[in-house]
């Protein structure tokens, strides 16, 4: 795994949003996966600025989601579907036939997770797949406890993850389930990359880098992939000791 520390969220940001710019440029047809949320925001709003400024055609790309909170419509703001159409897909244009979103509203949810993977296969599978870190650990929805074996799969949120998604949402809202890519998902992309900014993700940071790799901590994960890359701001890495940074394991 490799460990990337920028000075602050715009410095990660401009960083990670180069990342994608760059995959583009070199792969027009690439399959990005990205995580909604607070963290990457700014990257995604610096790569419509690029892909504009600079001609980046985004026309080829395939679009697959990551997670999507379970009973949330795509009209409301907190969901994942609204933030992307919102923040990346209509400003830079992108087809409908480019995206493939988890439908949270579907009766049958297993279905969801059969078409995701079937998507995921017949594109060859996921290019890059870009993540945020939960305040307890988890990539996408796949919360402390999980198999890392598993794909796309439905889950009971964890206490945190229910309190912390309220600050997606304009009203408060019943938060249970999730539905979301899994960790062998994570694992089979050919780059992942987690995004992690500020003091209040130094704690979780740590222990993802260097407490033992752990269904516990679905995040440490990470530092079993072949093309792996942190990336975080000081603040973020600010609780790191050096013990076990960058090692490949
Ligand atoms: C959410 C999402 C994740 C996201 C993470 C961190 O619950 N399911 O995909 O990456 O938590 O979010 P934030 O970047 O807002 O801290």
């Amino acid at each position: 795994m490799n460990l990337s520390i920028y000075k602050d969220y715009n410095d990660l940001s401009e960083h990670a949003a180069e990342t994608i710019i760059a995959l583009v440029s070199r792969t027009p047809d690439a399959v990005l996966c990205l995580a909604s949320g607070d963290t990457p925001l700014l990257t995604y709003q610096l790569v419509v600025r690029k892909a504009i400024k600079n001609g980046i055609d985004f026309s080829q790309c395939t679009f697959v989601g990551l997670d999507e909170w379970v009973g949330v419509p795509p009209t409301n703001e907190g969901s994942c579907h609204y933030f992307f159409y919102h923040h990346l897909f209509q400003p830079l244009r992108i087809s409908n036939g480019q995206i493939h979103l988890f439908d949270a509203l579907s009766p049958d949810l297993a279905q969801e997770c059969r078409k995701m993977e079937k998507i995921i296969y017949a594109k060859n599978g996921i290019d890059l797949m870009l993540v945020g870190i939960g305040m307890n650990g988890h990539i996408g929805f796949n919360e402390p406890g999980v198999s890392p074996n598993r794909y796309a799969h439905v889950v009971e949120l964890d206490e945190i993850t229910r309190a912390v998604g309220q600050k997606y949402f304009p009203q408060p809202v019943v938060l249970s389930r999730g539905i979301t890519l899994g960790l062998q998902s994570f694992l089979e992309a050919k780059c992942a990359v987690l995004l992690a900014s500020g003091v209040k993700k130094a704690s979780v940071i740590r222990q993802t880098v260097e407490d033992e790799i752990s269904p516990a901590l679905p995040a440490s994960i990470i530092r079993n992939h072949s093309n792996g890359h942190m990336m975080l701001d000081e603040a973020a890495a600010s609780a790191l000791t050096g013990k076990g940074t960058s090692q490949a394991i």
